[in-house]
């Protein structure tokens, strides 16, 4: 039997952050290894917000596909490629956006999110509002059977099934209906105890290492009632300790108990921290180094995947538009 098909995108945001890796991109390295997996670089979804300055656009694409292949992702168990190298993404675009309902897209919730948070840019534009209809192109030209996302993007997935019924029903049964494959998230906070993000400043990149890594780790904030070392600690709302669950499982208890007690210091206890995450982020730097010393490699792996996601997408058009009936020839 064909194993099934696991389809994701990323966006081009640049150097990805450790919140990133838990979040994303170290489950799709497990999936790698049972799955036909396709992993993109969504390059045209970063232009429907993203359009006024393109200036990075290449840098970022290059960075992502880099962090990728150091998170452990390997060119010769799964696909890597470029969305926009594969013009049959915005064929499918073209043929969804004729029978996608405008109320669909208008009622998106991510839709009305999004137009209230970016107040500052104009996205009032076509493209925006299409875009879960790209996702769905995206998604539907493999015949995904699971999308590893989070929760954030399940009004697209949802969409995507909603497109896929009613192509199905116009013209003929050529799309399955892709499931979501919730990633437990372990939910990372940034280096200010917000939500990690680009955008607020606060994360700590996969790059990061050494003096750089070490001075983000002392640089976090911890609780905030702790001024003397013996003032006793509350570890549930320090970062820093949201940390040491993630990267020093078994110091855990001991350093939840020390802290309660005043027992230790944040300086030391930061410390630890830096050294467990450098050590759990070595594997990481090693393939970063490797990709970076390499630089043919980038293109190699776009290369190859592309090629291989352009049997797949050449099929897919195929069936489309003879189904619609517009096999001209
Ligand atoms: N919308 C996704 C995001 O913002 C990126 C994306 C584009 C995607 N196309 C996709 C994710 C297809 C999964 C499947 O993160
Ligand atoms: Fe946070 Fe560690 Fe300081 Fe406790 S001792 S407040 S867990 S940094």
């Amino acid at each position: 039997m064909s194993k099934k098909v696991v389809l994701s995108g990323a966006r081009p945001t640049g150097s990805l952050h450790i919140g990133n890796y838990l979040g994303a991109v170290q489950n799709w390295v497990r999936l790698q290894d049972e799955y036909d997996c396709y992993f993109f670089i969504a390059d045209w979804h970063a232009l429907t917000t993203g359009y006024e300055d393109t200036a990075g656009y290449k840098e970022n694409i290059d960075e992502v596909v880099k962090d990728l292949y150091a998170s452990g992702l390997d060119p010769d168990k799964c696909n890597i490629f470029l969305q926009s190298a594969l013009k049959e993404h915005a064929e499918l675009h073209l043929l969804f956006s004729m029978i996608t309902p405008l109320s669909w897209l208008e009622r998106c919730p991510t839709y009305k999110d999004q137009l209230v948070q970016m107040e500052d840019k104009n996205i009032r534009t076509y493209g925006f509002l299409g875009y879960p209809c790209l996702q769905a192109a995206d998604i539907l030209i493999y015949r995904a059977d699971f999308v590893p996302v989070g929760e954030d993007q399940l009004p697209h997935i949802e969409m995507t099934r909603e497109i896929a019924r009613r192509f199905n029903f116009l013209y003929d049964s050529v799309f399955p209906e892709p499931q979501p494959l919730l990633t437990k998230a372990k939910v990372l906070p940034g280096l200010d105890g917000r939500k990690m993000s680009k955008s607020y400043n606060n994360t700590i990149a996969l790059k990061d290492r050494g003096d750089v890594l070490r001075q983000k780790v002392m640089s976090m904030i911890t609780d905030p009632a702790r001024i003397k070392k013996d003032d006793p600690g509350h570890p549930d709302i320090c970062p820093v300790f949201g940390y040491h669950k993630i990267f020093n499982e078994q110091e855990v208890p001991e350093i939840e108990c020390d802290c309660k007690a005043g027992k230790i210091g944040c300086v030391a206890c930061k410390k630890n921290l830096f050294n467990k995450l450098s050590a759990a982020m070595e594997p990481i730097h090693e393939r970063r180094d490797e990709i970076d010393a390499n630089p043919g490699m980038v293109r190699e792996i776009l290369a190859r995947g592309t090629s291989n996601a352009r049997k797949i997408v050449e099929e897919t058009m195929k069936d489309v538009r003879k189904a619609m009936k517009i096999d001209w020839e």
